[in-house]
């Protein structure tokens, strides 16, 4: 192993990537790969466990790779792979699924939502697994940094939990990762309901922003976002607790423009001027991103080239750690 930091973060194929997911995670994968080994994938199997329909995920396989090339992630500099085509993380994932308790997933605070959203509908056994594929695509990789939003901390914390217990069972195994999440925009609330996170399967589409949602639609969301009936003359303050809406616009605006949220407040006393520069200032950064991925996008063959290079460097990486489980565990060699 060498000393440059090894990063592994992946995302799901399963939807539109939204303004969460950017400022939460993938620029930081953009900065992240300039001073570090970076691996991400695009975890087909994790989105199975929400799929019921045929012809869909290779599709979106392919625009999640425009998505991760045009946002900045240089194929000669990082290895980008799709999960499936590297077996390697099914065969680890269940052997991380007899490593981790039925107890430790039980507490996932991911599963409980998304099961709940899913009341009265087939909710996987996958979807209650998912944490153990999760650290199956981690320590594959000896990953030392996982570059992830705040929801993830959760997941990539029973990582550690699972890669410990394996080690001491087993002897030393696993590199024992962490989860780094960004200054501003580690949690990015929805823009109509700021209690809860943004999201591709929130109720209200007004209040998620797509990265290639027409630019008129982005500013019409940020104009519609909820704040508060607050007008005093500090009206414009970050507080998380007491004003989640404004504190909300504050944090991405901050994002978007390497501020600090209380710096960006300071500029405003009114709600309307906040929301519309808080608009333009995300477009600012959108625009450039959403016209490469229409490119990308029209040369699947040049997309599938680059996939392939990046699956094969995977291959390398994760077979070689799984025949060191292999072998600590002593299992009867091939
Ligand atoms: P996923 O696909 O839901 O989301 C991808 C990344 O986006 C971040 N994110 C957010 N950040 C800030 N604010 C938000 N509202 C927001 N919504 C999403 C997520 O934290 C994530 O970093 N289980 C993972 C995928 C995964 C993975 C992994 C991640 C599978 N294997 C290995 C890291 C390492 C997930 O569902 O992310």
């Amino acid at each position: 192993m060498s000393n440059t930091t090894r990063v592994l973060s992946c995302m799901q194929p399963s939807g539109d990537v939204h303004l969460g997911n950017y400022l939460g995670a993938l620029r930081n994968w953009v900065t992240g790969q300039y001073t570090c080994d970076a691996f991400h994938g695009i975890v087909d199997l994790h989105a199975l466990t929400v799929t019921e329909k045929p012809g869909i995920l290779g599709e979106q396989t392919m625009s999640l790779a425009a998505m991760f090339f045009a946002i900045g992630l240089d194929p000669d500099v990082s290895t980008i792979f799709v999960q499936s085509h590297v077996p390697e993380h099914s065969e680890l994932g269940w052997m991380m699924q007899c490593t981790v308790s039925y107890g430790e997933l039980s507490r996932m605070v991911q599963f409980k939502d998304k099961a709940t959203k899913r009341e009265n509908q087939f909710i996987s056994a996958g979807l209650f697994a998912y944490p153990a594929l999760q650290a199956a695509d981690i320590l594959l990789y000896d990953a030392n940094e996982v570059p992830v939003g705040d929801d993830q901390r959760q997941h990539v914390e029973i990582t550690r939990d699972i890669a410990i217990r394996f080690n001491h069972r087993f002897g030393e195994t696993f590199v024992i990762p962490e989860a780094v999440t960004p200054v501003a925009g580690a949690r990015v609330m929805s823009l109509q309901d700021p209690a809860s996170k943004m999201s591709k399967s929130d109720a209200s589409d007004a209040g998620c922003v797509y990265i290639t949602d027409d630019p008129k639609v982005v500013i019409k969301k940020f104009k519609r976002a909820v704040t508060d009936s607050d007008t005093g003359e500090d009206a414009v303050r970050y507080d998380p607790d007491k004003k989640p809406g404004v504190s909300n616009l504050l944090e991405i605006n901050a994002a978007v423009t390497d501020r600090s949220p209380e710096t960006v407040a300071d500029e405003y006393s009114q709600y309307g001027a906040l929301k519309v520069d808080t608009g333009e200032a995300v477009l600012a950064v959108l625009d450039p991103i959403r016209e490469r991925y229409e490119e990308l996008m029209r040369d699947p063959g040049e997309l599938t080239r680059l996939l392939r290079v990046g699956d094969a460097k995977a291959r390398e990486v994760a077979s070689a750690t799984l025949s060191r489980a292999h072998s600590n565990i002593g299992m009867l060699p091939a």
